[in-house]
């Protein structure tokens, strides 16, 4: 083939050939711990399953393709793999990060890391001029979530990226929200890429991971020696749930994606719903962007119901959709962001950045867009 094989492709095949020893269409899930040798030093490239696991291998080959990286190295949960991409640092480094990042984010960073002499400034990094006016000396890293949770803001990846190497500074983007099927951040500059696979790269509800997209050998290197050396790795039954998942990514993102755009309409023309939080809505401040910036809007819309109550009220009568933390799988999740996702980012936290209580977040799943929007017209009617 001259032609480089398209998105579905590469998401069916990358790393998904045929198991050499069977001819097994699917990648056999390889539950060992350890592995023969023939003798002292001979072996087939494995030893311990630590170490390395040929259905991780896999895995790793094929979320590198997806994210156009050089590498990827996954790990047991999203936060496992931010936590890894902090390993690469060391005490007296100093991260820029969002001010609007999910709450798990900046707890790691706030009670964890900076005991180890990191330092963290946040901004809103919707404004590229907010990220170069917080650089210091001591800058190795900026952390930008795309859009942002729950507050829907985005940041212009190739600008941040541009003004960062300048200044020799890396950036990483978690890239969660829209997948690599609609955005793909090194392709616009980015350093590495971070997901919670737990979310729409496995697309079923049914596994936590998280994985590492990196562009150099070093940093592909140094990874796995975190691999090895802390040993957060993701099981290989883990590995081979992501791998069936994200054969489907393609055809479940564009799903995802026109529903998002029907609920974000019904719930704008609502007249309970106070404000919507889309980068599809032509009045989002950032639409211009977000058209330049990803192949499409996505799923995940955040709206105002004016207090607790009424959000409790609403909360209390979904049917379709599932109240619960997580996004990204395939059935409807609906949360609320500030006793859930932000609840560790604290009140004063929230009010800062713009998380009321009247704030509900969904994720739009791929069940028939009728039923989404008239369960949610109903659980409305209880305002
Ligand atoms: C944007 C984002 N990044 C990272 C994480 C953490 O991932 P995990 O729950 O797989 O550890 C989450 C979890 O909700 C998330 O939403």
């Amino acid at each position: 083939m001259s032609k480089q094989p398209g998105f579905a492709t590469k998401a069916i095949h990358t790393g998904q050939q045929a198991d050499p020893a069977t001819g097994a269409v699917t990648v056999p899930i390889y539950a060992t711990s350890t592995y023969v040798q023939e003798e002292i030093g001979k072996h087939k490239g494995y030893e311990y399953a630590r170490v390395s696991n040929p259905t991780r291998d896999r895995l790793e080959t094929n979320l590198a393709a997806l994210e156009t990286g050089a590498a990827a190295k996954v790990f047991a949960s999203g936060m496992a793999a931010i936590n890894a991409i902090a390993s690469l640092l060391k005490s007296g480094d100093h991260v820029i990060a969002g001010h609007n990042l999910y709450g798990g984010t900046p707890r790691l960073f706030n009670t964890v890391l900076s005991n180890f002499g990191m330092e963290f400034t946040y901004v809103n990094t919707s404004d590229a001029a907010n990220v170069a006016e917080a650089i210091r000396k001591n800058t190795r890293l900026v952390f930008l979530e795309t859009p942002t949770n729950p507050l829907m803001e985005l940041c212009d990846i190739r600008a941040i990226s541009d003004l960062c190497h300048q200044r020799g500074v890396e950036v990483v983007v978690d890239n969660t929200f829209m997948s690599p099927y609609f955005q793909r951040p090194i392709e616009l500059g980015a350093d590495m890429v971070v997901h919670s696979t737990t979310k729409f790269l496995n697309g079923h509800s049914d596994g936590l991971g998280g994985v590492v997209v990196c562009t150099k050998s070093e940093q592909a290197e140094r990874l796995a020696y975190l691999q090895k050396a802390a040993g957060a790795i993701l099981s290989p039954f883990e590995c081979w749930l992501i791998l069936r998942g994200v054969k489907t990514l393609a055809v479940r993102m564009l799903q995802h994606d026109g529903n998002g755009r029907k609920v974000a309409e019904f719930l704008s023309k609502h007249k309970k719903v106070e404000r919507v939080f889309y980068p599809g809505l032509p009045d989002h401040p950032q639409h211009e962007l977000a058209k330049r910036q990803m192949s499409g809007f996505g799923a995940m819309i955040a709206f105002e119901t004016g207090s607790l109550a009424d959000a409790n009220k609403m909360l209390r009568k979904v049917r379709v959709c599932s109240l619960g933390e997580s996004l990204g799988g395939v059935e409807t999740l609906i949360s609320h962001p500030a006793t859930m996702t932000h609840a560790a980012v604290g009140e004063e936290g929230r009010r800062k950045i713009g998380i009321t209580e009247g704030m509900v977040r969904i994720s739009v799943g791929i069940e028939d867009i009728e039923d989404i929007l008239a369960d949610l017209d109903q659980a409305l009617a209880a305002i």
